[in-house]
């Protein structure tokens, strides 16, 4: 059966970095015996939860003719298309049955696939893993194995609180991404009284280490100008809190902060929906504040201010960006987005020759900047 429908994408791209795994869905939106929509890297997706509770991710087309799966009747156990009833499981999208065929048409029913997708429910979200592009004959193959399970957010207590945050942005992921990185736009963005203003900018000095796929800013004792910080300061002595930030492809950035045994960690992530269009979602998880009432809410508050902030900035940029204009990243404010593209390229390059990835950094690095 020639294969009529798989997409024709370049590979690799190095907007849609495949072989990782991505945030689809917010946990608590998907509802067993519903079928929902998704898109990843410009794969359609249905997703939902079987009798049991557990999370699938099927890709959204029925390998029979391509009719949208998501649009069957799912029975808690097998999706059945709403074309011509072919019925697959949902978690490995092992066709079950093609009610055409007579009793003695011998068709291998079991040879064939719907596209089917590892799927794990972690810190309030559904992650599919995005596999590498198989050989063409899509259709007769097996879901992939991913080599790890999806991330996590770290955690230091066994009690602790977890609230998320999504937003839609019309840019590239790799705007989200270097938006996220970029430290002078803070006194620009996210002006607030309670925050801070254009004029508290000083100049930084920040140490970064390469660590796998990815680089850190090292521990830190955390800016003054920052409101979550000045919080924090009602908890343990300035010098003891310590924050780290990691950034690892393809689109994690972690976030910890540490004082004594209070904590808060959260893991931020940019996934490409289609070229053009990213989301952002956070999760954070916290063992600080669980007993003073409207804490929480206030956090809550500040981090949706922000990412609103930046969501808005985006939009706008993305006006410009429609024009193709010349952009450039200067150093040290741009430094970790230029090794975010360095790092994409190595990574590019080591799937290509098969060869061990060569990190850009070399060792530690001090950057400077005012912000
Ligand atoms: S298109 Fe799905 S069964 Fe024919
Ligand atoms: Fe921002």
């Amino acid at each position: 059966m020639p294969d009529l429908d798989a997409p024709q994408r370049q590979s690799p791209d190095a907007l849609m970095l495949t072989g990782f795994w991505y945030r689809a869905l917010p946990a608590d939106r998907v509802h067993r015996h519903q079928l929902y929509k998704a898109t990843l890297l410009e794969i359609p997706l249905v997703i939902g939860r079987d009798r049991l509770g557990h999370p699938f991710a099927m890709r959204d087309a029925c390998p029979h003719r391509g009719m949208p799966l998501h649009c069957g009747h799912f029975d808690g156990e097998n999706l059945e298309c709403g074309y011509h009833g072919w019925q697959f499981d949902v978690h490995d999208g092992q066709c079950q049955l093609i009610p055409s065929l007579t009793a003695d048409q011998n068709l291998k029913v079991d040879r064939i696939y719907a596209g089917s997708y590892p799927c794990e429910e972690q810190d309030s979200f559904i992650w599919v893993f995005i596999p590498d592009p198989g050989p063409p004959g899509a259709g007769f193959t097996a879901p992939a194995e991913p080599a790890d399970e999806a991330p996590q957010i770290e955690k230091f207590s066994e009690n602790y609180n977890l609230a998320y945050l999504q937003a839609e942005m019309p840019v590239s992921i790799d705007h989200g991404i270097i938006g996220l990185m970029d430290p002078a736009h803070g006194p620009f963005v996210h002006q607030a009284w309670w925050w801070r203003s254009r004029h508290s900018i000083h100049e930084k000095k920040k140490n970064f280490e390469p660590i796998p796929n990815g680089f850190r800013m090292s521990a830190h004792t955390p800016s003054s100008n920052s409101a979550p910080y000045k919080l924090l300061r009602l908890y343990a002595d300035a010098d003891s809190i310590t924050t780290t930030i990691d950034f690892v492809l393809p689109n994690l950035r972690t976030e910890t902060i540490r004082a004594g045994k209070y904590w808060f960690s959260s893991l931020t992530t940019v996934t490409p929906i289609t070229r053009n269009h990213c989301r952002i979602d956070v999760v954070a998880a916290w063992n600080l504040f669980r007993w003073v009432p409207l804490v929480p809410e206030v956090l809550k508050f500040v981090f949706a201010k922000f990412v609103e902030q930046d969501r808005r900035t985006m939009e706008l940029q993305a006006e410009g960006l429609q024009h193709n204009p010349h952009l450039m990243l200067i150093d040290d404010a741009d430094r970790p987005a230029k090794w975010y593209f360095q790092l994409k390229a190595a990574h590019l390059e080591a799937r290509r020759t098969g060869a061990q990835m060569k990190h850009p950094m070399s060792g530690p690095v001090t950057l400077r900047w005012r912000s």
